[in-house]
């Protein structure tokens, strides 16, 4: 038996629990993990706080979309993992768990240098930064505006782009600014103004990237990048695809980047394996703790990645 925290409802973090559950034998392609470390993402409360809708049919509803973990055991058809081996995943299901059965296409060896609660939040905002930086072709000779750049997407969108050799501008409230410096980033205060504020620092931008999903974002990004192709968004799927940008992820008219996101996987290991690209780990909480952990994730208190520690 195994500890795994699920909504036993829709609603706020109070619907969540840590229940006892048979996660069974690993079938073919599957391995048995040994959870260290599960990300938290605002997916994760957006499954079951009616974002997404709800179907009581679907409860109780496990949480946990990114893993670091130890092999304890493989299916029979797996090759290249054996017990003992230390890997990061995503995407998974069930990661908010002492142990979680996985499919093996999803894992990346764990580099050593990179610690278990950093490499449990890395792929899912690093994969997503991925596939924006791609969409828009982020690189040399480009200025680029990220909104939301101190969130767990934002700083991997900060960071890919800074590596890919644009110069970037990133919306934050100013307790954040100096973290974005850190990060390589223009800072700039989002709210009313924030055009002529991004323009005062850098007169052209040529691409966009959301990640917060706001009218805001979206009209700043308009008004000032010319190609409406060259702005993206991971957080708005209500007006982004009539206005002709790249929608990013899962739902209607959006590019889920299916294969883009999973090539990236090992070369975002690889790249905060020799620190290239950081993991900010804002807090931990233990797995009993989860409802905290999500609070402080919906309040915005916690700066960085929260990561749950079984
Ligand atoms: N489509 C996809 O594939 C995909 C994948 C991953 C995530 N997402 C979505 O992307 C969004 C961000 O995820 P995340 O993990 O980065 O969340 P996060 O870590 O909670 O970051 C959110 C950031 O938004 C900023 N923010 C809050 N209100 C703002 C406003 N009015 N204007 C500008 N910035 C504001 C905050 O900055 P301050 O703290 O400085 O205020 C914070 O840093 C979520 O909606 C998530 O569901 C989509």
């Amino acid at each position: 038996m195994v500890r795994s925290v699920v909504a036993t409802a829709y609603g706020g973090p109070e619907v969540l629990a840590v229940v006892e559950t048979d996660v069974g034998a690993p079938g073919p392609g599957e391995v048995l993990l040994d959870v260290k470390a599960a990300g938290v993402n605002p997916a994760d409360w957006k499954t079951y706080n009616g974002t997404w809708g709800s179907d009581p049919a679907k409860l109780p509803l496990r949480l946990g979309l990114e893993v670091a973990g130890v092999v304890a055991a493989v299916g029979p058809d797996v090759e290249g993992l054996a017990a003992g081996d230390e890997v990061i995943g995503w995407p998974v299901r069930g990661a908010y768990a002492d142990r979680v059965v996985v499919k093996a296409e999803t894992l990346v060896a764990r580099p050593p240098s990179l610690e278990w609660a950093p490499a449990g939040g890395l792929l899912l905002t690093g994969t997503t930064a991925w596939h924006a930086v791609t969409a828009v072709h982020a690189g040399a000779g480009d200025t680029l505006l990220v909104h939301g750049a101190a969130g767990g997407v934002g700083a991997m969108v900060v960071q890919l782009a800074r590596l890919r050799g644009a110069r970037v501008v990133g919306t934050a409230s100013a307790a954040n600014h100096e973290h974005l410096v850190e990060l390589g980033a223009l800072p700039v205060t989002y709210g009313p103004g924030l055009a002529d504020r991004v323009r005062a620092v850098a007169p052209k931008v040529t691409a966009a990237v959301d990640t917060v999903g706001t009218d805001e974002a979206l009209d700043v990004s308009l008004e000032l990048v010319g190609d409406r192709r060259r702005v993206a968004t991971v957080a708005n799927f209500h007006r982004g695809p009539a206005l002709g940008i790249q929608v990013l992820g899962h739902g209607p008219g959006a590019d889920p980047g299916t294969t883009v996101r999973a090539d990236a996987r090992r070369r975002l290991v690889e790249m905060a394996g020799d620190r290239r690209l950081r993991v900010h780990v804002g807090a931990t909480y233990h797995l009993a703790d989860v409802a905290r952990a999500h609070r402080a994730g919906i309040d915005g208190v916690v700066r960085g990645k929260i990561v749950l520690v079984p």
